[in-house]
């Protein structure tokens, strides 16, 4: 019989950008923590600041069915900072202990999860779980979400390629993945781009504008350009921009216009016409693939059996295809951006 370390219930919270397959992890975490484990499990509204206002739901088999397949989060999300809050820690410390709340369970970014950290140090017992689309988590192989958004931006660029190809046309596509081209790189990958920029490696517009020539030169007059809302020009390269001066409570950049700015420098530049396609928030939005469904209650069911175990201050993460713990110190680091190598396959098989 294992020992059961939770003494009280299991909160939960969702926080940062919401993603499919996040309500795959609370429906896991209730029908473990309550079937297996005979706890209760107390579900925070809206992230760090449904906790820091202790506004609670309770959660049980009967109100997480039918959620798996469904996308965003039954609790709501929030991007709160309570690091950033006078007395943020002491209140969520009340908090966890007015709702009676033993261990809590975390889902979210490197922000969200960046709290937790944080709060473990403090003495809190909380358990991470990796969300996010742009899959920058260090300590996982995968972040659930991320296959999702790869998928719907993929089959926007099957879409584009055929309009591309009847206009004779550039058709720059933006997507998310703030710090990290993932998204980007894979999606372009599979919908057979012919230029992928991403934050990780900034572009020089002109050699872009060379290649495309070079294309027209043999007769292929029509490109898709894949482009991560976080890239930029590379510096002392011809064409420069940068983004938004407005952050949010944790310091990013408000993203978004690279797409349009490169579009419409290309056009200037090769007098093709080009268009911009900026894929933005839906490839957050509806169901979850049956890759991140199976991935997200893999997750949740392990950050269950971590903090029965009284495992705490570590991230459930997939590694292969074993689900592992890794310290939330350790995956809130540094982000998980792509290497050159990685980078220089994608790029190999371009026409
Ligand atoms: O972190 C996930 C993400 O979708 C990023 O890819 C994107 O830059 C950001 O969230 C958008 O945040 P918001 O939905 O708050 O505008």
């Amino acid at each position: 019989m294992v020992k059961d370390h939770i003494d009280g219930a299991i909160g939960i919270l969702t926080g940062g950008g919401d993603c499919p397959g996040l309500n795959a992890v609370i429906r896991a975490v209730v029908r473990k923590g309550i079937d297996k484990y005979g706890h209760e499990v107390v579900g925070f509204r809206d992230g760090w600041r449904g906790v820091l206002e202790n506004r609670t739901i309770p959660l049980d088999t009967n109100s997480t069915r039918g959620i798996l397949h469904r996308g965003g989060t039954i609790l709501g999300s929030s991007r709160t900072n309570p690091i950033k809050i006078k007395g943020g820690i002491t209140k969520i410390k009340h908090s966890l202990e007015d709702s009676g709340i033993g261990a809590l369970i975390a889902i979210g970014g490197e922000d969200t999860l960046g709290v937790a950290a944080k709060l473990h140090e403090e003495g809190v017992k909380v358990v991470g779980c990796p969300k996010t689309i742009d899959n920058d988590l260090s300590g996982t192989d995968y972040t659930f979400g991320f296959q999702t958004a790869v998928q719907i931006a993929t089959e926007a660029i099957d879409r584009l390629v055929t309009t591309a190809e009847s206009h004779h046309r550039i058709l720059v596509v933006e997507v998310m993945g703030r710090h990290a081209g993932w998204i980007a790189l894979y999606a372009g990958l599979a919908g057979g781009a012919e230029e992928t920029l991403i934050p990780e490696f900034p572009f020089d517009i002109e050699a872009v504008c060379r290649r495309l020539r070079r294309r027209h030169s043999k007769g292929r007059y029509s490109s898709i350009v894949v482009v991560a809302e976080g890239a930029l020009p590379a510096e002392g390269t011809s064409f420069q921009m940068a983004h938004s001066e407005q952050v949010d409570a944790f310091g990013h950049p408000r993203l978004g216009g690279v797409g349009v700015a490169i579009a419409n420098e290309i056009e200037n530049r090769t007098s093709y016409e080009t268009r911009a396609i900026v894929l933005g928030h839906l490839q957050r939005g509806g169901t979850p693939t049956a890759y991140d469904r199976v991935l997200a209650t893999r997750f949740g069911i392990s950050a269950v059996d971590a903090a029965v175990a009284g495992r705490f201050g570590v991230m459930v993460a997939l590694r292969g295809t074993e689900i592992v713990e890794v310290p939330l110190s350790e995956a809130t680091g540094t982000p998980k951006l792509v290497d050159k190598a990685f980078y220089e396959m994608a790029q190999s098989v371009l026409e």
